[in-house]
């Protein structure tokens, strides 16, 4: 039994990874800026959740939550531009701590071919990880795909619009939060020298083909618009390195997660003239 720290460990993926770390005999914490309160969605049973912004931590602020930890696990994520900046400095901070925590390894999840996009985004995740692989604690880097939710969300969002942006030559593997938290606690037990891995998604398909696939499991109807591939996450999407197709780690595919996720099917087959059939530009 080992005790790891997760870093943000109420968010999507650091729930996860904190439930799968329990479930496994190990002591968990979890460092975030807000504590959930018990029986909240991400509350998981049996973990010690502390209270910390990493963002505006004072230096040896983070000893006390390092304090007898053999692993840390960092799910961190900041998605404005501005919060972005969390993921430099907390590496900065967490890895200065870690040394002088003296841990056995340090998990960073990222995202796979981060380090070849212009996104700020993935710039900013790339130095992130720098600054985890550049210090001397052992570090395994374990890049994902994009997960369902995020792809839920993104159809979600724009169909109350009845208007998604999408593209047949952006491709995506997405893949399950539940496939791969085993996978991110599994790198704890790495031995040895820094290692980075990038796994993806059990399908490979085009954004409109997700799409579609959504439109016709709801019954939903949108005008699906073809956008453009020329903005930096445009090009990060046109380019495929994005995609891991030789580290097809997951198994539960878009269709599987629909029905699982408790998103309402289609009430009913779509036929001619009904008027919530899937429409396609
Ligand atoms: N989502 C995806 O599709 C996906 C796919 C592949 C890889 N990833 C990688 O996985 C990582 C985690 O993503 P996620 O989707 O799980 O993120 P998330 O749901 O937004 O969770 C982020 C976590 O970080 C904590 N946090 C944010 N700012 C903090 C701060 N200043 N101090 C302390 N804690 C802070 C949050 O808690 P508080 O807000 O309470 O502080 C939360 O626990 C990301 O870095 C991303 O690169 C994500």
């Amino acid at each position: 039994m080992s005790t790891v720290l997760v870093i943000g460990g109420t968010g999507l993926i650091g729930r996860a990874v904190a439930a799968e770390a329990v479930r496994r005999g190990h002591a968990v914490r979890s460092l975030s800026r807000r504590v959930p309160a018990s029986g909240a969605a991400e509350y998981v049973e049996g973990v010690d959740y502390r209270e910390c912004d990493l963002y505006k931590s004072k230096p040896g602020e983070i000893d006390a939550h390092l304090d007898g930890v053999d692993a840390v696990i960092d799910c961190v994520n900041g998605v404005s531009h501005v919060a972005q900046a969390v993921f430099r400095v907390s590496a900065a901070q967490l890895t200065d701590a870690a040394m002088r925590a003296n841990i056995s390894r340090a998990v960073v999840v990222s995202d796979v071919g981060c380090d070849q996009s212009d996104f700020a985004y993935y710039e900013a995740k790339t130095d992130q990880e720098g600054v985890y692989l550049d210090s001397r604690i052992p570090t395994t880097v374990v890049r994902f795909t994009v997960l369902y939710e995020q792809m839920l969300e993104h159809v979600t969002t724009a169909a109350r619009y009845r208007i998604i942006p999408t593209s047949s030559r952006a491709r995506l593997q997405p893949i399950d939060v539940a496939d791969i938290a085993p996978l991110i606690v599994d790198a704890i037990d790495d031995e040895g020298e820094d290692t980075i891995r990038s796994y993806g998604g059990p399908e490979i398909g085009t954004v409109r083909e997700f799409t579609q696939q959504w439109l016709q499991y709801t019954g939903r109807s949108a005008l699906l618009l073809p956008v453009p591939l020329i903005t930096a996450i445009g090009r990060y999407l046109r380019s495929g390195v994005n995609l891991a197709p030789n580290s097809r780690a997951g198994t539960i595919t878009w269709q599987q997660w629909l029905a699982q996720s408790g998103t309402p099917p289609q009430a009913s087959a779509s036929c001619a003239g009904d008027p919530h059939a899937p429409r396609t530009a």
